[in-house]
C-alpha cells in the first residue's frame, strides 16, 4: 500500500504542473485569439481536449488518495476536529471540493467552445471559463508554506 500511495502522490505531484503549464498556454492563445480575432485552431481544440482529459486524471488520482491515504476514515471518525483545524479542513474537504468546481468549470467552457458558432466566441469562452478555473486550481493547491503544504515536486525517493 505504502509504494501504491507513493506512486499516486509522485503521479498527482507532477501532474499538478502538466494541468498548471496547459491550462496558462491555453488561456494565453485564448486570449491572443480573441483580441486579434483568430480564425479558432484545430491545435486548440485538441489542446482543449488534452487539457480536460489530463484534469480529470488528476481528479482521479485525488480521489484514489483521498481514499487510501485516510481521509475518508478521518471525515467518519473525527469530522469536528477535522474541520477546527485548518491543514486537516484543506485536504478533507476543501481540496477536492474546489478543484471539482474548477474540472466542471472547465467541462462546462470546452461545451460552450463547441457550441459557439464563431471564432471570437469560441476563444472567448476559452478566456473566461478558463481562466476562472485556473485561478480556482492554482487557489486549491496544497503550496509549500501553507499549514497543508506540500513539497514542489515529488517524483519518488526526489522531493523539493
Ligand atoms: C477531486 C479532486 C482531488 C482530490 C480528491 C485530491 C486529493 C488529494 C489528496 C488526498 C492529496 C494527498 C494529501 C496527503 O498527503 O494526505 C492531494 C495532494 C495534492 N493534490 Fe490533490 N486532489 C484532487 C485534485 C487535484 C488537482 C486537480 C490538483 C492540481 C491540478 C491537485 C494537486 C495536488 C498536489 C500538488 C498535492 C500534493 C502532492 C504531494 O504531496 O506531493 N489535486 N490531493
Amino acid at each position: 500500500m505504502e509504494t501504491l500511495n507513493l506512486i499516486f502522490l509522485s503521479a498527482h505531484n507532477v501532474i499538478r504542473w502538466i494541468v498548471l503549464i496547459l491550462g496558462i498556454v491555453l488561456i494565453v492563445r485564448s486570449f491572443l485569439g480573441w483580441f486579434k480575432k483568430w480564425d479558432y485552431q484545430e491545435r486548440d481544440k485538441q489542446l482543449t481536449s488534452f487539457f480536460a482529459g489530463v484534469f480529470d486524471m488528476q481528479i482521479l488520482i485525488g480521489l484514489i488518495l483521498f481514499v487510501t491515504k485516510g481521509w475518508v476514515g478521518q471525515l467518519m471518525n473525527s469530522a469536528g476536529e477535522v474541520m477546527k483545524t485548518s491543514f486537516l479542513r484543506f485536504f478533507a474537504v476543501e481540496h477536492w471540493i474546489l478543484m471539482i468546481v474548477a474540472a466542471a468549470l472547465i467541462h462546462i467552457g470546452s461545451a460552450k467552445i463547441k457550441k459557439s458558432s464563431d471564432s471570437l466566441n469560441k476563444y472567448k469562452n476559452a478566456a473566461i471559463w478558463f481562466t476562472i478555473a485556473m485561478i480556482l486550481t492554482l487557489a486549491s493547491i496544497p503550496w509549500p508554506g501553507m499549514a497543508a503544504g506540500r513539497p514542489l515536486l515529488r517524483f519518488f525517493g526526489l522531493v523539493f
